[in-house]
This record gives structure tokens, sequence and C-alpha cells, in this order.
């Protein structure tokens, strides 16, 4: 069931909520960029359908949390969730909806059997490393590594 509050619902992901990411990310970042967000959104509603989440207020995509759970990846045999990408409308922000959404994808991973979940964060960015402290995310003994090809 879609979890609903005041105007706001909180529900899974769906094809025709393209626009409305597309519309914040550019909100967010000055880029407009449907290819890129056609691609993800359709990877994300096939690969694990009802695991990533909006926010609708009014009618209107306010916020998306994109993720999945995942298993025998990187020698890692348990299924794990993983967040990939998410965003807020700037006039939407501090309302909880960030948190309602990693509530909601998190239940999904559990009944998944999903018992940890897991994301990549650019220090640097501190709110993003602000609100995923905020939710709960701590160090992991999994580090991302990286070298210039
Ligand atoms: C980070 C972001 C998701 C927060 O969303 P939000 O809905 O405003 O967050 P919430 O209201 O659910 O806040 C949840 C918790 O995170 C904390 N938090 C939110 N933004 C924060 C910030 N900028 N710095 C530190 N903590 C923050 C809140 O204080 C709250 O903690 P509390 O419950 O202990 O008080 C939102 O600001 C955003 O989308 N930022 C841009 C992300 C981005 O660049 N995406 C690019 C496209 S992938």
């Amino acid at each position: 069931m879609p979890e609903v509050t005041a105007d706001v619902r909180i529900r899974a992901l769906d094809e025709l909520d393209l626009n409305g990411i597309v519309r914040i990310d550019e909100k967010i970042t000055g880029i407009y960029r449907p290819d890129i967000w056609e691609q993800r959104v359709m990877f994300y509603t096939r690969r694990d359908p009802g695991a990533s989440q909006v926010a609708e207020s009014g009618g209107k995509v306010v916020g998306f949390m994109l993720g999945d759970c995942r298993a025998g990846e990187f020698g890692l045999e348990e299924p794990s969730g993983w967040i990939e990408r998410f965003g807020i409308d700037p006039d939407h922000r501090g309302k909880d909806l960030g948190r309602r959404m990693f509530d909601a994808i998190c239940a999904h991973f559990k009944a998944e059997g999903a018992t940890s979940v897991r994301t990549l964060v650019d220090r640097t960015d501190e709110p993003v490393a602000g609100f995923l402290k905020a939710i709960g995310f701590g160090e992991s003994p999994l580090a991302a590594l990286e070298r210039k090809l």
C-alpha cells in the first residue's frame, strides 16, 4: 500500500514518472538530460519492480529514489539493497520526503531478503553525505577504489 501523509504520497516508481524526474534533475543541476533518465528509469523499473520510489505532491512528482536489490555481485553472496540516485525538488526539501522514500525502499529490500543497504557517496558533497548520515549510513568495510585509465 502506498504511504499517504497530508497531500504527499510515497509510491513505487512508474515509467510515466520519467518527465517528473527529468524536471527535478534539471532544477537541481541545471542540465536537461531526458535520455540518461530514461535509461535509468527503464533499468530500475525492469530490474527490481516496486523497489524504487517517488514522492508525489498534488499529483506531481517532487522526489525520487532509485535502487535495487542484488546478490552475488562483488563476492557478496547475500542479497543487499543498493541506492543509486535520489533527488528532492528544492521547493519540497526538509519535509522528511527523502527519509520516507528511504524507509519505503528499505521495506522492499527487506521483503526481498536483504539485511543491509549500501550506497556510494562523494564525501565532498556535504548535503548528500549529511543526509545519508542522518538516515543511518555509516562506514563500511567495503571501499570504493579507482585508478585512472
Ligand atoms: C539530500 C536530499 C535528498 C535531502 O532530502 P530531504 O527530503 O530534504 O531530506 P529529509 O527532510 O528527508 O531529511 C532527512 C534527514 O536528513 C537530514 N538532512 C537533509 N538534508 C541535509 C543536508 N543538506 N545536510 C545534512 N543533513 C541533511 C535532515 O536533517 C533529516 O535528519 P533528521 O531526521 O535527523 O532531522 C535533498 O536535499 C536532495 O535531493 N539533494 C540533492 C541531491 C542531488 O544532488 N541529487 C542529484 C541527482 S542524483
